[in-house]
């Protein structure tokens, strides 16, 4: 039987050339695996269809699309969430998340058609190459991974011809000028003039946070145990949640990042986000969790969270450490529960308002006017004894007790 390959099929020219590059290479036979976790949402989703229809034009034995937006939201943008994931303090991890999807489906689907190997359109230069691989061999270590477009050495127009001489299928508006990857957690935008760090991004980028809105409004995101369940009072999956808050939030031309990120492959890149629903959303949380984490808790958390974010970025989504983090985190979020009042304005979104049914914020003791249950007494040993170390040390070590007072006897 001729050997079969899974591969991960986007319908732009990399895999749409991949496609025939394995058959040709490998002698296998490809099936094809779209998997849909809500990109094109400004044009309404992509043209799946379309897409199934281009492989299987290309040579592909069978040609297969899922739909794994629900999944893509609750499995992974609420995990992300919970962890107020953003790699290096900016970036919410857009693509870093869609990966481990994809590469669930692959696995799964290679199981399914007895495939001896998966594969993917990325380059030798990225994350997503890390991130397919490292997944796939985490799930299903005795599958190969085969990466074509890091073996077949094409520039951009052999890429082109080699589409021409194949009579491979090409949508024309899918090769444009920048490299774009994107999911419901948002965008991410790479190539062409953005790739001098010094240029501004032209205006055309952006999709996501084209600013429409004209006047200031107010929206209203209720959390359940950290995870967002409604918007302005209406209940909502986190789907359909956070589609409906890269719509409004994006619409005020709030969710944009531009910054220079370090790739796991060793590489400084500039990089253009735009990811409108999520950093609201990761802004609203946070501010829930002041509210309602103890201290300790909420402090440890803030150690942990730029480890998870590190973890994911790096491909390591299916790996002990995150795994046990995650049981920390949902552990955390137990009373994080409440609503959290955004304002939005010209560019803007910000937090004016938080509240809970389990708020540690304690009016009375937080107040300084009549109402006040805080002991005022109590204050006065506790810091007394809080500074009595670094006293001694400078009365001591630093020789600064005047007439040569010992501590010990200031503090009878
Ligand atoms: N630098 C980002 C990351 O590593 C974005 C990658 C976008 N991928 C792409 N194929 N354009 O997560």
């Amino acid at each position: 039987m001729t050997k079969r390959v899974v591969l991960a099929y986007s319908g732009g020219l990399d895999t749409s050339i991949a496609v025939r590059w394995l058959m040709e290479n490998h002698g296998v036979e490809v099936i094809a695996v779209a998997v849909d976790v809500g990109q094109a949402s400004e044009a309404g989703g992509e043209d799946w269809d379309a897409i199934r229809n281009r492989a299987l034009a290309t040579g592909a034995v069978e040609a297969t699309v899922i739909d794994a937006r629900a999944e893509m939201a609750e499995d992974f943008c609420v995990p992300a969430l919970l962890a107020n994931a953003k790699y290096e303090g900016k970036y919410p991890l857009v693509s870093a998340l869609s990966r481990p999807v994809i590469v669930k489906h692959l696995v799964a689907e290679a199981r399914k058609h007895g495939a001896h190997a998966v594969a993917h359109g990325c380059t030798g230069k990225g994350n997503d190459q890390v991130r397919f691989e490292v997944g796939t061999r985490a799930l299903a270590p005795d599958l190969e991974v085969i990466a074509p477009a890091r073996l077949w050495g094409l520039s951009r127009e052999e890429s082109i011809e080699y589409a021409a001489k194949w009579d491979i299928p090409l949508s024309v508006t899918k090769e444009k000028l920048y490299s774009i990857d994107e999911n419901l957690w948002g965008k991410a935008i790479e190539c062409g003039v953005i790739e001098d760090p010094w240029n501004r991004p032209p205006e055309d980028v952006y999709t996501m946070t084209r600013p429409t809105a004209t006047e200031p409004s107010e929206v209203v995101i209720g959390f359940e145990s950290g995870v967002p369940v409604s918007v302005d009072g209406r209940a909502l999956d986190p789907e359909p949640l956070i589609a409906e808050l890269n719509r409004t939030v994006g619409s005020y031309g709030f969710g944009r990042l531009d910054m220079v990120e370090n790739r796991r492959v060793g590489i400084k890149s500039r990089e253009t986000y735009e990811c409108p629903g999520a950093l609201a959303l990761l802004m609203a949380h946070a501010d829930l969790e002041d509210l309602t984490l103890e201290r300790d808790l909420h402090h440890e958390k803030l150690r942990l969270e730029p480890r998870w974010s590190e973890l994911v970025y790096d491909g390591l989504w299916f790996s002990p450490l995150k795994q046990a983090l995650d049981a920390f985190f949902a552990e955390s979020q137990r009373h994080v529960t409440g609503e959290v009042r955004l304002r939005l304005d010209r560019g803007q979104c910000w937090v004016v308002g938080r509240r809970s049914p389990v708020s540690l914020y304690d009016h009375g003791l937080a107040t300084y006017d009549a109402s006040d249950t805080f002991r005022h007494q109590d204050a006065e040993g506790f810091v007394r004894l809080w500074g009595l170390g670094v006293a001694t040390w400078s009365a001591v070590q630093e020789g600064r007790a005047v007439g040569g007072a010992a501590v010990a006897d200031s503090n009878r």
